[in-house]
């Protein structure tokens, strides 16, 4: 494998962010407030590309990993609340040029460590990104702070302390999302006056 393919995931991560910002100022002239609070973009590195390949049990020269693996171009959404994250989920399904090719909802099936989020694999259907795929991650800011903490502990993980701080932390996911849940239904109540 080599690197002539960074180009065309660069491309795709400047679309699809591009795709969120005017969500972004559509929802929030609809809604009357900040939908997206926060975006970002990022290419895999080589390193971590040829780690997956070879977890996925492809060789080091082989072509076929790169289409394996569906998150060398990722871009990440933080939403205020919850309910607005499955609005951005909706309006990016109205886009022509691609396609939704799978739906992982961590939200209404958190993972075992607590981690919740919606994430899009997404795969371009245009001429010149044909076939290029995407992991597009979309959760409120509370989940994404989690996020960011879980993320800490993963490279601690293995340790002795860190089991304990793991079982904390997913004590915690249930928290911020019974917070998400009610911030959505004060917000409402606030709306309603
Ligand atoms: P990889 O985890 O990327 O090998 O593939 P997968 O098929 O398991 O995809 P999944 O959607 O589960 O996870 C993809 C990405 O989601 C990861 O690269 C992380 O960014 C994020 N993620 C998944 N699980 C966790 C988690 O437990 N904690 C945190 N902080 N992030 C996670
Ligand atoms: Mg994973």
């Amino acid at each position: 494998m080599n690197h002539y393919f960074k180009p065309k995931y660069e491309c795709a991560i400047r679309i699809l962010l591009a795709k969120l910002e005017v969500i972004n100022a559509e929802l929030s002239i609809e809604l009357s407030r900040t939908v997206i609070t926060g975006m970002s973009g990022r290419l895999k590195t080589w390193e971590s590309i040829e780690k997956k390949a070879a977890r996925k049990g492809y060789g080091k020269a082989d072509e076929k990993a790169l289409a394996a693996i569906c998150d060398i171009a990722g871009v990440r959404a933080v939403c205020a609340y919850m309910d607005d994250v499955y609005r951005v989920a909706k309006a990016l399904q109205k886009h022509q040029d691609l396609r939704i090719v799978r739906i992982k909802d961590y939200l209404k099936m958190p993972k075992s460590s607590g981690y919740r989020s919606l994430h899009l694999i997404i795969r371009f259907t245009t001429d010149d990104l044909k076939d290029i795929t995407a992991e597009i991650q979309l959760r409120t800011i509370a989940l994404d702070f989690w996020a960011c903490l879980d993320h800490q502990l993963r490279y601690k993980r293995g340790k002795q302390e860190a089991g304990l701080i793991g079982e904390e932390l997913r004590e915690y996911s249930s928290v911020v999302a019974d917070l998400d849940r009610k911030m959505v239904e004060l917000r409402n109540r606030i709306a309603a006056i």
